[in-house]
């Protein structure tokens, strides 16, 4: 790859930060994307951030992704390029980017299954190049964009690219939380954080918290959990159960990706309760069903699949949801590699999540 003229303005390459293998990264210059498909948008990325799960393709536990990627699938840009089958956006238009890419057509999406689209699903930062750049491109446009809404701040916004709805659909929706219930989530990270706004708006009775992280359980407690469980002792589980007179928990949310906190899960979990997993798991678990068989328990796994952004949308919109408190750090696109580091290290960082602003040029 040959890199611009020194000190020229090329038009025709950006900035992106580069996934080159296990624990590799690097923000190099790399060629702007190009319509490909009449379906296709350029989007001009201004901010992004950093996901739990891009912290798990850099430990190499997601084989999907190749060395050479673009990684990242959040952002909020402007759109640069409109294919000519893209029907509800044009260039100028301020937008949001799902994670997803759904083309409304195949099997699974007629049954709201987008993260199976079959020329879709999980493809930014995963088999095709992300939004962690100056420009990405977006497939099937009309149905991954959303128009931001007036008044919608970007930082709010890009929340809503991934993680909100993640705790939303993986956590709360999957788990079916329901008014009265007791709901245990496993990691305060941002989607663990998501997992616990949201099962909010189904009144949970009490919602417990688990990290080994102080300042994030802090969080979460400011975020609305009734208790919070550090578990770095190795007790979470008896405490857990203490805290429910022995009953369990009628809901547990998964959201770390680690045999030890889905372990954690199947022993607090009460008879008749759900066990929703969020997290992407590099290695296999362990399910016990030598103790679970009889206990009545629903497993669900999930992949996000964005069908409730425009719902979030409308909430963080009207106040509603309050989705930039989830935002601890800000940095510009070059500094993308420390806000790498800072959201790896969130315990001594006191990171949640760590927004990348990328400024316009004609900005
Ligand atoms: N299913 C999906 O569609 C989907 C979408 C997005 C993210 N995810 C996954 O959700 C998970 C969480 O994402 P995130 O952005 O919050 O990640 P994160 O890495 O920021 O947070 C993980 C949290 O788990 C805590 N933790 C680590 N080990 C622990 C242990 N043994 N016990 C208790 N807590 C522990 C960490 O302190 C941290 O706060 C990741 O696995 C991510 O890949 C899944
Ligand atoms: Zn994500
Ligand atoms: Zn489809």
């Amino acid at each position: 790859m040959t890199s611009p003229a020194h000190g020229a303005k090329n038009a025709n390459f950006m900035k992106a930060l580069v996934y080159h293998g296990p624990n590799s990264l690097a923000l190099e210059n790399r060629p702007r994307p190009v319509i490909l498909e009449a379906t296709d948008a350029i989007v001009q990325i201004t901010t992004t951030t950093i996901c739990g799960t891009d912290l798990r393709i850099l430990e190499g536990a997601v084989p999907t992704v190749a060395g050479g990627r673009i990684l990242g699938h959040e952002g909020v840009g402007i759109v640069d390029e409109a294919g000519s089958g893209v029907l509800g956006f044009r260039r100028g238009d301020k937008v949001l980017v799902s994670l997803i890419t759904s083309c409304g057509k195949c099997r699974f999406c007629k049954k709201a299954m987008y993260s199976h689209c079959s020329t879709g699903g999980w493809l930014l930062g995963n088999s095709i190049d992300g939004t962690q750049a100056e420009y990405v491109r977006v497939p099937h446009a009309d149905a991954g964009l959303y128009l931001l809404p007036p008044g919608v701040d970007e930082e709010a916004a890009v929340m809503l690219s991934c993680i909100l709805p993640t705790g939303l659909e993986c956590g709360a929706l999957s788990g079916r939380v329901k008014p009265g219930d007791v709901v245990a989530i496993i990691g305060a990270g941002p989607v663990g954080l998501a997992a616990l706004l949201t099962a909010q708006l189904y009144s949970p009775a009490e919602v417990v918290v688990v990290d080994i992280d102080d300042n994030r359980l802090e969080a979460a407690r400011a975020f609305g959990a009734t208790t919070v469980v550090n578990s770095a002792d190795g007790n979470a589980a008896e405490r857990v159960m203490l805290l429910t007179q022995n009953a369990g928990v009628d809901v547990a949310v998964e959201a770390v990706g680690l045999p030890a906190t889905f372990d954690l899960c199947q022993a607090i979990i009460a008879p008749g309760g759900r066990i929703a997993n969020a997290g992407v798991h590099g290695k296999p678990v362990s399910l016990h069903l030598e103790r679970l068989w009889a206990s009545n328990i629903t497993l669900t796994t999930r992949l996000v699949d964005g069908a409730t952004t425009p719902m979030l949308l409308k909430m963080v919109q009207s106040g509603r949801l309050n989705a930039k408190q989830l935002v601890s750090h800000r940095f510009g696109l070059p500094e993308i590699i420390k806000a790498y580091d800072t959201f790896a290290n969130a315990a001594r960082e006191h990171a949640l999540k760590v927004v990348i602003r990328n400024a316009r040029p004609d900005a």
